[in-house]
């Protein structure tokens, strides 16, 4: 494909993992709010349950990162955050109607398999005394694998961990350097094979591309090695470069970041590599194998997304999240838990409820969520089915996403999509300007002034 395309078409624009994106999320949201979301929550989506649990601190810390975590603190403290987390777990839960079931958990970080896997059990067990887990739940944990043992494989097994999610970023000890990230401590292969060997459901690999030090044949080599240990999903990350919002990415300017054209090509790299070799596309830069649940729930068009990334509607509910920063995303409501930490464990102390801010979603609002939901994972839209599924009428819905079919002629003259019968269905290579794409069906972004990272 003509890079120039997409370079035409790389502008800042949201990533889409909410709608609205969270650069809407306010302070006017309450507590009180986030407590009549938590009972309203009960009557919908009553079959699923997600849980997410943030866990903020990391041995060392990557200048590329863009999550919210902090240096490695005292045991201690780390101690008293893990008693915060399940002191909320308990005051959370009491308004979460228990008949529903569990289906997912994540762990997320911040480098959650870096604090003791003792303090990771009192937690499940929370969760296992608090919610009824279903017979076929996910559960899954963001591992840094420069903390990672073969027995703390065992144990996470134990506990009934059954996905794990390696943070490899890249194989260049100087990319590594220039990121100030420690290599895996273990043979990367030889811990993916114990995972599957010890029954584990998935495991995935993420990689970034657009890291200064990468070049072409570096990443050749990283892609190259990650498809050899042949994990069942691969996410490539492009770089945000959010020097605004982390300052420690201004380091990396430095070392000089690559250009624009620079990224593309190992974007393409990944790409044309990774689906050669038979991983199926998702999204922009998700592959999975064709037998996982990913890819099959794209063939269905039951793909679905949320902050921890994309899912299947299937397994995926409304999400409670826990610890500081942590999101929840329900139905109506979007809640974002404090950021500071030391002010995230006081406010639990005092046993209030730890929200910053949040949205409350209004009925336009849900319908613009599920057209961009629809377009981002699953590539398509039909907007007659779309306008019933929500009880208003064709001309109504393309009034309230502001449609025009002016915004996505380029789109349709650059081959990227077809729109027929007003049903959109991207062409492969849409995938790749596909937020830009779900921008043309988002009326709130020309009353924000928000900054975002670009979109290829
Ligand atoms: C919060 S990390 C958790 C995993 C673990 N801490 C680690 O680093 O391996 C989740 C993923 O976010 C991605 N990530 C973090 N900062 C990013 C950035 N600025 N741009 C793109 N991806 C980023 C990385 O690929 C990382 O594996
Ligand atoms: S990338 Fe992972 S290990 Fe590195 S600072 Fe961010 S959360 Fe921590």
């Amino acid at each position: 494909m003509n890079s120039d395309i997409l370079i035409k078409y790389n502008k800042p624009g949201p990533r889409y993992t909410s709608y609205p994106p969270a650069t809407f999320f306010n302070e006017k949201f309450t507590s009180d709010d986030f407590r009549k979301s938590l009972i309203a929550s009960n009557e919908e989506q009553k079959d699923n349950i997600s849980l997410y649990v943030h866990i903020p601190f990391c041995p060392r810390l990557c200048y590329f990162c863009g999550c919210n975590t902090s240096h490695f603190q005292s045991k201690e403290f780390v101690e008293r955050y893990i008693d915060a987390v399940i002191k909320e777990i308990n005051s959370v839960s009491a308004y979460i109607d228990k008949k529903r079931k569990v289906t997912q958990i994540h762990w997320g970080g911040g480098t959650p398999n870096s604090i003791p896997l003792n303090l990771v059990e009192k937690v499940m067990n929370a969760f296992k005394s608090e919610f009824i887990l279903a017979e076929k739940v996910e559960i899954a944990m963001e591992c840094n694998p420069a903390y990672l043992d073969f027995e703390h494989i065992d144990k996470l097994a134990n506990m009934s961990f059954n996905r794990l999610s390696l943070g490899i970023q890249d194989f260049d000890i100087n990319v590594l350097n220039i990121i100030n990230r420690s290599s895996s401590k273990h043979p990367v292969g030889e811990l993916v094979k114990y995972m599957k060997d010890s029954g584990f459901d998935g495991v995935n690999i993420d990689l970034i591309y657009g890291l200064p030090g990468q070049t072409e044949k570096s990443f050749i080599n990283t892609i190259e090695r990650t498809i050899d240990i042949s994990p069942d999903r691969i996410v490539t990350f492009s770089y945000a470069h959010v020097p605004w919002f982390k300052s420690a990415q201004k380091i990396l300017e430095k070392s000089g970041l690559p250009s624009a054209e620079e990224k593309l090509s190992l974007f393409f790299i990944a790409l044309n590599t990774l689906t050669q070799k038979g991983y199926i596309q998702i999204g922009m830069d998700h592959y999975a194998k064709p037998g996982d649940d990913l890819s099959v729930a794209l063939n269905n068009k039951m793909l679905h997304r949320n902050f921890q990334g994309y899912c299947t509607k299937k397994t995926t509910g409304q999400v409670y999240g826990f610890g500081a920063t942590s999101i929840s995303q329900l139905n109506g409501a979007y809640t974002q838990n404090i950021k500071n930490i030391t002010k995230y464990v006081e406010t639990i102390e005092k046993s209030e409820f730890a929200v910053e801010r949040g949205y409350n979603l209004s009925d336009i609002d849900k319908i613009r969520r599920d057209v961009i939901d629809e377009i981002m994972c699953n590539g398509y839209l039909n907007m007659p089915a779309m306008a019933s599924e929500h009880s208003v009428s064709l001309g109504e819905l393309k009034n309230i996403v502001d449609y025009s079919p002016e915004k996505l002629q380029s789109f349709i003259d650059d081959d990227l999509l077809t729109l027929n019968n007003d049903i959109l269905q991207l062409k492969p290579l849409g995938f790749l300007v596909v937020r830009n794409i779900a921008m043309a069906f988002d009326p709130l972004l020309k009353d924000t002034n928000a900054h975002y990272s670009k979109t290829v």
